[in-house]
């Protein structure tokens, strides 16, 4: 059977992949009051995009929004919680009122949970899942029609190399983030099928420096445990991961892994199969016993469901 997807040299010729121009087009990014969400929103600030940004915290996302300002950027700030299907409805119609058009969606937003299944409350896994799934479905149903009529969009959606790889304590967080690549990846097929002007780029980051880890639920760590434990492993300044995910947009990659640890897992995976899930046990009991070690009183009681070794 023969393909009906363009080539891609149909269009200029030659392999060569675009690079896409983001000066002055209209960028979405929800969850810009901190971490990945803020730098992505300065990053795009910088290249001269008009920017309409967002975060369940109103008070953070104002200090982005003049943080992006003082670069020079047009920018209208909203706040928005991503889980109220019907509010990202109306911010969709918001953003359109204002600016008139929409080039570029990042559903940002994201929150953790570290919990064992077997100690993980069902109201924490919805939380979550309405926050990392059904806000990204929301957004990227909301602002499709917008994305399309615009000629030349493109939808980017947060996953996670947890959306590549489960990890204990993490079933929640890897489910939502599963569930975002597979409904991305989906969605990016449908696109080429339908011949409709929008790319599609599902992000995987490893682990980056921000306050995710610190606004975790988690059974028997404190915050200040979980982000003194998540710092130590944590790689990236948020400003590179901003980087690497422009760049990857600009490129128009399907598969944005964003740092070494992101790359080294993904391909470990490829490699290893299903095989991965003994390694990646094994490196979390060792890193559990270095936080354990470094912890000022001793190692934390074991949580229901979560058995010492
Ligand atoms: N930091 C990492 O190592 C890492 C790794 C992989 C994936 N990610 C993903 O990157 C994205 C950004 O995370 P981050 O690390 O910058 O975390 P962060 O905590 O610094 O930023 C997340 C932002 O989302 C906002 N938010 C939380 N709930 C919201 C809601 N209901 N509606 C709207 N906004 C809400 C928060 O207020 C915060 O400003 C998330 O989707 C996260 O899962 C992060």
């Amino acid at each position: 059977m023969r393909s009906r997807l363009p080539r891609p040299e149909a269009a200029g010729g030659c392999n060569v992949r675009p690079v896409r121009e983001l000066r002055d087009k209209v960028c979405v990014v929800t969850g810009a009051g901190s971490g990945i969400g803020r730098a992505l929103a300065l990053a795009l600030a910088s290249g001269g995009a008009r920017l309409a940004i967002s975060d369940i915290d109103p008070e953070t996302v104002a200090d982005t929004a003049a943080a992006a300002a003082a670069l020079g950027a047009e920018v209208g700030h909203y706040q928005l919680d991503v889980s109220d299907r019907d509010a990202v409805a109306r911010h969709a119609a918001q953003v359109i009122a204002r600016f008139g058009v929409v080039n570029l969606l990042v559903n940002n937003a994201g929150v953790a949970v570290d919990k064992p299944v077997a100690a993980l409350p069902l109201e924490d896994i919805e939380w979550l899942m309405g926050i990392n799934f059904w806000g990204v479905v929301y957004g990227s149903t909301a602002f499709l029609p917008h994305l399309i009529a615009s000629g030349d969009g493109h939808l980017v959606n947060i996953s996670s190399i947890f959306g590549i790889v489960g990890a204990p304590q993490q079933a929640a967080y890897c489910a939502a983030k599963f569930a975002v690549r597979g409904f991305t990846e989906s969605l990016r097929q449908e696109l080429l099928l339908s011949g409709d002007p929008v790319k599609v780029s599902c992000v995987h980051p490893g682990g980056v420096k921000t306050g995710i880890a610190r606004a975790a639920r988690s059974n028997d760590r404190t915050s200040d445990e979980l982000a003194a434990e998540f710092d130590r492993i944590a790689r990236l300044t948020p400003e590179r991961a901003a980087a690497i995910i422009v760049r990857g947009v600009q490129r128009d990659q399907a598969r944005i892994l964003v740092g070494a640890d992101a790359r080294a897992i993904d391909l470990i995976q490829r490699l290893l199969g299903a095989g991965y899930q003994r390694i990646a046990a094994r490196a979390a009991a060792a890193q559990r016993d270095r936080a354990d070690r470094v912890r000022p009183g001793g190692p934390a009681p074991p949580a229901p469901g979560r058995r010492r070794t």
